[in-house]
């Protein structure tokens, strides 16, 4: 027979339980409606994670390592439950930015930079930004931003919300990677490795302010052109920009239809082209949530689309590219907590938007969409040589 004492101790652990389920489910309530979908479940939610893999690596065998996280659309302050501005994303940022400031103790090799290409706050409030650039301020390795479409003015936005001009301004040096008053620039991050910011979220002639599509404005491809002109073939060289470049699903294309074609960069061909013409392999982009190394059909050029820190399966990345500069090992990382992962999931089936279009009501298909292919999480690249030890 259970002992008195033990019974109170299981009577008040399921009291303290109950009143955990229930305030999660008023928590949840608030802001989202029950759409008959049914509990999170935790099929599917078997992610990769590689900090083991990671912990095996011979730190001598990395010549350099980038960590990237992407659309944490940070937003303190913040009670709605959506899924791309959930309540809890400041814990889910602090985690992984925790994970990157101690990599090097946990692994035995640190990171050397981040790179963040955009989504940096919920809708480019000057909290938000305030916030995320304190935390990049605390990282003991400089982060190169670019700026998303929700870190520039839109129409929609209250008018102290943050512009390009003022992302410029304050996300500067090591904390950002801006050095003018152009939003796009290009740093040798270390010897023989450049990487190159572009804006795909605002365009001088204001014609982006009414949509979170992306396009790189003329007078920018044309610096790109030079810029690359001036530095093809003696570095290896990687892109970053927020909308994507390759498609990836057919109703991201533009002549879809479909709002979708809003996550990939109007002129994305004209920004390939050159990087066919100058031999950059490599671009790292955000926006559309999803975890993917896809290589162009056609062209020898990768896209690397990293998943949003705020929503399902917020990934990270760890970039090691090897001595020679011709490897790059991609990893993945993810969150700890199962039931953490499995409430993000469940915001994304209840939100339509992110359905894929040709199956607006198949949970699997979403959430396969969403993971990709264990490709997409652990992969190595090959680089084109470009004798970048020097
Ligand atoms: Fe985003
Ligand atoms: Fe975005």
């Amino acid at each position: 027979m259970m002992e008195r004492r033990e019974f109170l101790w299981s009577l008040l652990w399921g009291v303290a339980a109950g009143a955990v389920c229930v305030g999660g489910e008023e928590a949840w309530g608030q802001t989202t409606r029950p759409t008959g979908r049914g509990l999170p479940s935790t099929e599917g939610l078997a992610l990769a994670d590689d900090l083991q893999a990671l912990m095996q690596v011979d730190p001598k065998k990395v010549r350099y390592r980038i960590g990237v996280m992407t659309d944490p659309h940070f937003a303190l302050r913040d009670q709605s439950l959506d899924f791309k501005a959930l309540r809890f994303a400041p814990w889910i940022v602090g985690h992984h930015l925790r994970t990157l400031h101690q990599m090097g103790r946990l692994t035995g090799r640190k990171v050397d930079l981040l790179l963040l290409p955009g989504d940096m706050t919920r809708d480019s409030e000057p909290w938000n930004h305030a916030a995320m650039l304190r935390m990049l301020k605390a990282l003991p390795f400089p982060t190169l931003v670019v700026p998303g479409n929700h870190d520039v003015q839109k129409v929609w936005m209250p008018k102290e919300n943050w512009g390009v001009r003022e992302v410029v301004a304050a996300y500067r040096g090591r904390i950002g990677g801006y050095d003018s008053a152009l939003p796009y620039y290009a740093h040798e991050v270390t010897s023989g490795l450049m990487v190159i910011g572009l804006n795909s979220s605002d365009t001088p002639d204001g014609t982006l302010r009414d949509t979170w599509n992306g396009r790189v404005d003329d007078a920018q491809v044309a610096w790109l052109k030079q810029t690359l002109q001036r530095h093809a073939g003696k570095k290896q060289i990687f892109l970053m920009i927020h909308h994507t470049l390759i498609p990836h699903h057919p109703a991201n294309r533009e002549d879809s239809g479909h709002l979708w074609r809003n996550f990939h960069t109007d002129n994305a061909d004209a920004i390939l082209k050159l990087m066919v013409d100058y031999q950059v392999p490599l671009v790292l982009t955000g926006h559309h949530h999803i975890q993917r190394v896809q290589k162009h059909p056609a062209w020898p050029v990768t896209e690397i689309v990293t998943s949003g820190a705020c929503s399902y399966p917020s990934q990270i990345r760890i970039l090691d590219l090897d001595a020679s500069g011709q490897l790059l090992q991609i990893y993945s990382l993810g969150l700890p907590w199962p039931i953490l992962i499995a409430q993000i999931a469940q915001a994304a089936r209840q939100d339509t938007f992110w359905y894929p279009p040709d199956k607006p009501n198949d949970p699997k298909a979403l959430i396969a969409f969403l993971h990709g292919q264990p490709s997409d999480r652990r992969t190595l690249l090959k680089l084109p040589n470009m004798r970048i030890l020097r």
